[in-house]
């Protein structure tokens, strides 16, 4: 199997894996072949590429880091919790709201995998849709608690750190929809309506009593930065809490990748050096050592376009070599499978670059 932009799918293709829409329910299944009528629609739905089956990486299997029914229960109780704390506010304001006790068993249970994960190499973004709010969340999370896992935080501290990092965009469900949906740059005056996001998510976890105080901030403080340039408040160095330092480095390498209506998605080697080069100024550079430490930006089933021409698949991604994977070569330099599959250590192979993905 592998991932493949939908452009580049051809006719006859059979999806490897289920895609999940916003909340988590099976939108496509497994074996479902792919029309070009299905092809249209995802595309619509904002899915840059989906993973197929295909002979020449038959025996590739492109797991995602996380089992299917957690990713599918974690975006399922982001769903429910950000809409619950938008919604009903007076009932949560006599009663309080429920959002930490709903999310804490499923957070744990992300934590257990994560930890028996022990930083293996697949731990990758799936790119399932572009920017799109609950994925973002969900993913954000998973990466910021491979972050905090790294730093060997406390059990405790982790628990806050996933279910904060899970509700750290709730604030833009009251952004309007003209603003956070146009198709385009925004104008000052709309980013700055944007930028609110982050004091009206702190809000919003104010209602739920149960919440730590660390928890709530990450909302508050994802867009501070190391140095003083962030927002809302301007923060700098140890003023911003750890939770905010880690999901700031989180939060951009996720929006880097995402497609935007106004320029295509960094390639994941290239995300990164931006990170790596805001490390000590932008981000906290233990925080980004830990990331870099974390992820694996190419994983395997990835589908790369090398800089001598051809295409090949990511088979192994090591830890620390997250850049220069390994690549099995499986089409020529016109499009047409090779005679032979051949594999690429780009770690050896240093003149060969990856110059484009399919995501
Ligand atoms: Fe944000």
């Amino acid at each position: 199997m592998r991932w493949v932009a939908i452009r580049n799918i051809r006719p006859d293709s059979v999806l490897a894996q289920p895609i999940l829409d916003e909340r988590g329910r099976i939108l496509l299944a497994r074996g479902v072949p792919l029309s070009d009528n299905l092809l249209v629609k995802l595309q619509a739905l904002g899915i840059g590429s989906v993973c197929v089956e295909d002979a020449a990486t038959d025996d590739i299997i492109g797991k995602d880091f996380i089992s299917p029914r957690i990713r599918q229960q974690m975006l399922d109780a982001t769903y429910t919790s950000l809409n619950e704390l938008v919604t009903d506010t007076h009932v949560r304001y006599v009663r309080g709201s429920r959002v930490r006790q709903k999310l804490r068993p499923l957070v744990e249970e992300v934590i257990g995998e994560l930890r028996d994960l022990g930083g293996a190499e697949q731990f990758g973004t799936v790119y399932l849709s572009d920017g799109e709010l609950y994925h973002h969340s969900v993913n954000v999370a998973l990466f910021a608690l491979g972050v905090g896992l790294g730093l060997k935080l406390s059990e405790e501290q982790l628990l806050d750190l996933g279910i904060g990092a899970l509700l750290h965009d709730v604030g833009k469900l009251r952004i309007p929809e003209k603003v956070l949906k146009k198709p385009g740059r925004l104008t000052d005056a709309e980013y700055a309506e944007m930028k609110l996001h982050t004091q009206f998510g702190y809000e919003l976890l104010l209602n739920d009593h149960e919440l730590h105080g660390p928890a709530r901030l990450i909302s508050y403080e994802h867009h501070e930065r190391l140095d003083g340039t962030g927002y809302p408040r301007g923060l700098a160095g140890s003023d911003i809490h750890l939770f905010g330092r880690i999901t700031s480095v989180v939060d951009v390498y996720e929006a880097l990748t995402a497609n935007r209506v106004y320029r295509p998605a960094y390639l994941p080697h290239e995300a990164l050096e931006l990170i790596l080069g805001g490390g000590g100024t932008q981000f906290d550079p233990v925080v980004v050592e830990g990331f870099v430490d974390t992820i694996s930006i190419y994983p395997v089933g990835m589908t790369v376009e090398l800089s001598s021409g051809y295409r090949g698949v990511v088979i192994h991604s090591p830890r620390r070599q997250t850049q220069r994977p390994v690549v099995r070569v499986i089409e020529n330099r016109d499009g047409h499978p090779v005679d032979q599959t051949w594999e690429l250590d780009l770690s050896r192979e240093l003149t060969v670059q990856i110059i484009g993905c399919e995501i």
